[in-house]
């Protein structure tokens, strides 16, 4: 009995000292990412504001997602409120908040890279879907954003919690986009491929798809969501995704949010913002997906 009990004793003692290892390391470990410097080039090319580049960038903040977390009128708000793993305030996008302080060149390494004004990686903003926007395309959003009537709405300061600092430990939680973005290849800002319903066009617009279906857009579980939470559908061709559909099929669900046998797509797909994309950008995307290989869906 008394050996029983002490074995107990051991175990519990062994338990708790593994549990200080393991929440130590994860806390080394995130500070180490929330501390990183990253080293970008600055983009220096002129911004002016015409009415052609603010009609762009009001299109692509409705189309790509920005109203979709920074707020319909782009004012921030509370995106994710998941207690001990972390809590994600969006910030003002308006001259009133924070893009007061943005230049050109600072607005692009929070933009394509998800790096904050001083160097530091941001929370949760995905880089990896704006990382290979045209230098064109981020003026424009810039000189939309700039031109905005200025509100003065403040949020709370994003953090990660201590539970969510363990899951970013086992690659679970990968909060800090600027660890997954190309960033030479993003600086780069290559042009924009002309805006014709092909299959080039389609891979550019649907780089806004990415950050939740994944970077083969074949779905699956979106990062950074709780493990029952809705899964992003498979949009590659394959005969159990979207092969059988039409290009009509595909019109009318990013439109209307219904599929081919009528029933609702859960509103967490974004497509109440995404309707607003143009005819010639919906056909595009539709061209690029069915170009991509067919991935078979996994077992749910
Ligand atoms: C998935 C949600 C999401 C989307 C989509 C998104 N953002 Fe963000 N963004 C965030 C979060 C969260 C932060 C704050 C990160 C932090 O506090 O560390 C942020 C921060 C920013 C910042 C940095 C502001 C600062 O603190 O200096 C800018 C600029 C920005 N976003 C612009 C945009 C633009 C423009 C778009 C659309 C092209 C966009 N965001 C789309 C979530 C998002
Ligand atoms: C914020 C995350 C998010 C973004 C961004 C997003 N989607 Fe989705 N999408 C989802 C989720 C989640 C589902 C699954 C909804 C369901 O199961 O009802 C989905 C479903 C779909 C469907 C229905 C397919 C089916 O078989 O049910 C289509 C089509 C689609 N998305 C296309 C797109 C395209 C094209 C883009 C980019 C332009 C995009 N989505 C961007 C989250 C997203």
């Amino acid at each position: 009995m008394k050996t029983a009990l002490r074995l107990l004793t051991r175990l519990a003692a062994l338990l708790l000292v593994l549990a200080v290892l393991v929440f130590g390391l994860a806390w080394f470990r995130s500070e180490q990412a929330r501390n990183r410097k990253y080293e970008l080039p600055r983009l220096t090319l002129e911004a002016t504001a015409t009415p052609a580049r603010i009609a762009r960038g009001e299109h692509l903040a409705r189309t790509r997602g920005c109203t979709g977390c920074h707020g319909p009128s782009l004012l921030g708000e509370r995106m994710i409120d998941a207690g001990p793993v972390m809590q994600v305030y969006t910030p003002n996008l308006t001259p009133g908040g924070v893009l007061a302080a943005h230049d050109l060149a600072s607005f692009e390494h929070a933009l394509r890279h998800a790096v904050a004004r001083d160097g530091r990686p941001l929370l949760v903003m995905p880089a990896e879907d704006f990382a290979l926007l045209s230098n064109e395309d981020v003026i424009a959003l810039f000189v939309y954003l700039k031109q905005l009537a200025p509100a003065s709405a403040t949020q709370p300061a994003s953090h990660i919690g201590p539970l969510g600092r363990v899951l970013y430990l086992f690659g679970q939680l990968p909060v800090w986009k600027a660890e997954s973005v190309d960033h030479a290849l993003a600086s780069r800002g290559a042009p924009a491929p002309p805006a014709r319903a092909d299959v080039a066009y389609g891979a550019y617009v649907a780089q806004g798809c990415i950050g939740c279906h994944g970077a083969t857009l074949a779905g699956g579980h979106i990062p950074g969501t709780p493990p029952d939470f809705v899964a992003a559908a498979n949009l590659t061709p394959h005969a159990d995704a979207l092969g059988r559909w039409s290009e009509a099929d595909f019109l009318r669900a990013m439109r209307e949010g219904v599929r081919p046998d009528a029933s609702p797509i859960n509103p967490f797909m974004p497509w109440r913002d995404l309707r607003q994309m143009d005819d010639i950008e919906l056909r595009a995307l539709w061209a690029y997906l069915r170009s991509l290989p067919a991935v078979a869906p996994t077992a749910p």
